[in-house]
């Protein structure tokens, strides 16, 4: 993977392979079925709106008509290799009343739409598939992973007040602004812990895997760190380690930290969503793990913040209660809402749901 996309399938699904077959034999349980979280800066969000006739001849709102309105929606010009992942609505508007959450049963002529639309480009979104079908498991739904995020690691007021979602990736950045409940903007930067390290590489010319060996040990920003401090690297091509002062690496990995959210911050007052997230900022992702990452983001962002983890989780879920894991378990709370609508997980007697049921009780309360 490079930058969220696919570069290389094959490797790419061994990789996936690898880490499946460990995930099966930790857990006991064998995987069918795949929830597929994307992300790169092919994605792309656009607000629309849509208008239909109730068909009704008394008027009253049907499901139909609500499920007409979203396929207008849908209707938007897209360019040939772009598809649609995600119609998230905002708020129904009948007859010119706006702000409406379910227009269900209710009277009206005209029903409109207000909604955000999530795309993404074709071919990488089939690469990535391709990868997860040629070890036998079949993907059942692809959800842009910063959704996922911030569904596992938000509360359902910071969801609603408004609030900033950073997942810090490996190849990507990725912000996602929740507002009311749901997603309103996201916004992908192909830069991520990657970059940290090709940067430390660089600057202390040492390998890219003693770079992020040093990220991890000794990173941090620059308001965390102390001056004075040495510490010993392994250099390229010298027997001997070279020493050098902590707080060089510091300057580094708070450099390229800064620009990406400088960046980040940029992009979303372009979009029109700055001062949209007065709940603050929650870091995700394995880069939330950098000392001082959130105290960096409050100053760029003006806002409070925080580092969010996967919290609601039961069992023997400790090895992920990090926000290394926040996307994946967002996306396995999307796959249990998907698999088992809402209330049939408990009110089922279903001999089929017993073993879901008794799945997702592994994880999730
Ligand atoms: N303790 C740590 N301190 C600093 N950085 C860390 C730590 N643990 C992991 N990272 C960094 O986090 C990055 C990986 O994060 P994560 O697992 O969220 O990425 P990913 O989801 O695989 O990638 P992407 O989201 O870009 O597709 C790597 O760059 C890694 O070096
Ligand atoms: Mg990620």
């Amino acid at each position: 993977m490079r930058k969220g996309i696919v570069v290389d399938v094959q490797a790419a699904a061994a990789a996936v392979s690898t880490s499946l077959r460990r995930a099966e034999q930790q857990s006991g349980f064998k995987a069918m079925r795949v929830f597929l979280g994307v992300t790169g800066a092919h994605i792309g969000s656009t607000n629309t709106h849509a208008v239909v006739a109730v068909r009704d001849p008394s008027n009253v709102i049907s499901p139909d008509d609500v499920a007409r309105v979203i396929d207008v929606a849908r209707v938007i010009q897209l360019p040939a290799d772009q598809e649609i992942l995600h119609v998230i609505p905002h708020h129904y508007i009948v007859d010119g009343t706006e702000g409406i959450q379910d227009p269900v049963g209710m009277l009206g002529r005209r029903l409109e739409i207000e909604a955000t639309i999530i795309t993404g480009s074709t071919t990488p979104i089939h690469n990535l598939v391709r990868c997860i079908e040629s070890v036998d498991v079949e993907a059942d739904g692809i959800v842009l992973a910063p959704l996922a995020a911030g569904r596992a690691v938000l509360s359902s007021a910071e969801r609603e007040l408004g609030s900033l979602v950073i997942d810090l990736g490996g190849g990507t950045t990725d912000g996602a602004i929740f507002r009311d409940g749901r997603i309103v903007h996201s916004s992908v930067l192909p830069v991520g812990g990657y970059q940290i390290n090709n940067d430390l590489a660089y600057g202390l010319r040492t390998s890219l895997a003693v770079a992020e060996e040093v990220k991890i040990r000794y990173g941090s920003t620059l308001d965390t760190a102390r001056r004075g401090e040495r510490i010993q690297i392994p250099a390229y091509g010298r027997e001997e380690a070279q020493d050098l002062e902590r707080y060089t690496v510091a300057e580094i990995v708070d450099a390229r930290l800064a620009e990406t959210f400088e960046l980040l911050h940029a992009d979303i007052a372009r979009a029109g969503f700055d001062a949209t997230y007065s709940a603050g900022v929650v870091l995700t992702g394995g880069g939330a793990l950098i000392t001082g990452v959130s105290e960096l983001a409050s100053e760029i962002f003006q806002a409070p913040s925080r580092v969010g983890a996967p919290d609601n989780l039961i069992g023997l879920a400790d090895a992920i209660r990090s926000p290394s894991f926040a996307a994946s378990v967002g996306l396995l709370e999307w796959g249990r809402d998907q698999l088992v609508p809402a209330g049939r997980l408990e009110a089922s007697s279903s001999r089929s749901f017993d073993g879901l049921r008794a799945w997702f009780r592994n994880f999730l309360p």
